[in-house]
């Protein structure tokens, strides 16, 4: 018996009726655990997290914690985790993943009731395996993980930790710092993005919906994301229960250099774009980023001048969004504020986004015009248009 034979059987209720709203959804995700990004000096980059978006001393390994191949910091602010990892030894898989692809994501990890399941279920529908399903435990508990591949050199890890009462994981002590500036009013991530090479997009939505059981929400194409030079498109991939969203983009062929074979020209191939941070009050957060140095893209003044034709009414200030820079957007359900940040390392890839929702449950595609004509000044300036 196959595994897609043993989930269907598990489906049945004991009446003997199919519960067909479970039969699709082989793996359901609770939300998203960690990210975790492999940098060339963690510890100066949970400063600048901490410093700069607010983020909580929350664990640590290391040296001191018996870890002789790496430290790694955690960081969190409410639902979000961030850990940053850096190596010790030039020889070892992190050290690989710096020096080809720069300070960047390796690991979305994803918050699952049974990491075996998990496994099976996606490796039986054609998952490369990253790691096969281990427990580790300690005085407060076990975490059970496993793990498979996505694009590029991303990996998801599944994290059961229904038997964990620990600050963290096994191996991480509390991390106490004196330096403790004060949070963002960041509450979780609402998507994260990778671009994929050229032709690849179908691939990696076909795994996400094959191998994931994810859906397609909204399907962005070249004619709706595109500026006088430069296009892309774009498939947001969603999980059975809509708590996480992985958009996939590709280039496609413009004028000049689309954004996306920039990030990964310097990446090296495809990776996480973008980590979308939801916050309830995106003035405050961003007002508070901006004295504490974030990078934003800037947004032409005269974008202000049309969005409210299409947008219509909303409640906050359009003055206040126009000097912070924040755009608008709607989708049927309601309307969306957001911001990106420039890149956060000195290769143009990684980058944020800060995301308020007021009844948008989706992406609208009203700014991208506008996004991406301050993505291609920027791309100017770095003369890789
Ligand atoms: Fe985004």
């Amino acid at each position: 018996m196959s595994t897609t034979d043993l989930t269907a059987v598990k489906n049945y209720s004991y009446s003997g009726e199919k519960i067909f709203s479970l039969a699709k959804d082989f793996l359901p995700i609770n939300g998203t655990d960690y990210v975790e990004l492999y940098v060339g000096n963690a510890k100066q980059a949970a400063h600048y997290y901490k410093t700069a978006f607010g983020f909580q001393s929350l664990a640590y390994s290391g040296l001191e914690t018996g870890d002789k191949e790496k430290t790694s910091y955690v960081l969190q602010q409410d639902k979000i985790r961030l850990v940053l990892t850096t190596p010790f030894n030039p020889d070892s898989e992190i050290s690989e993943h710096i020096k080809k692809h720069g300070d960047g994501v390796k690991v979305i990890a994803l918050w699952v009731d049974d990491a075996h399941e998990a496994f099976y279920e996606t490796v039986s529908r054609g998952a490369k395996i990253y790691l096969s399903p281990e427990t580790i435990s300690d005085a407060d508990g076990e975490v059970v993980r496993s793990g498979i591949y996505t694009y590029g050199d991303t990996i998801h890890l599944f994290i059961e930790r229904k038997n964990y009462n620990g600050v963290f994981m096994p191996g991480f002590e509390k991390w106490e710092s004196e330096y403790n500036p004060s949070d963002l009013g960041f509450k979780y991530i609402d998507h994260m993005v990778g671009n994929v090479e050229l032709g690849d997009m179908t691939k990696w939505a076909k795994f996400y919906e094959d191998v994931m059981g994810f859906a397609n929400l909204v399907t962005f194409d070249d004619k709706d994301i595109s500026t006088q030079y430069t296009a892309l498109m774009s498939k947001v991939m969603t999980s059975g229960n809509g708590r996480i969203k992985f958009p996939i983009n590709e280039p496609a062929h413009g004028l000049k250099k689309s954004q996306i074979e920039e990030y990964i020209d310097f990446n090296k191939g495809a990776g996480c774009q973008h980590i979308a941070i939801a916050t309830n009050d995106i003035v405050f957060s961003v007002s508070e980023m901006r004295k504490r140095g974030v990078e934003f893209l800037h947004v032409p003044g005269s974008y202000y001048d049309t969005v409210a034709d299409r947008v219509g009414i909303i409640e906050e200030d359009m003055a206040i969004l126009k000097q912070l820079g924040i755009m608008v957007d709607r989708d049927e359900e309601g309307y969306l504020l957001q911001i990106f940040t420039k890149p956060v390392e000195d290769r143009p890839t990684l980058f944020f986004e800060i995301i308020q929702r007021k009844g948008a449950k989706s992406f609208g595609k009203g700014n991208f015009k506008a996004l991406f004509e301050s993505i291609e000044a920027e791309q100017e300036r770095r003369g890789t248009l």
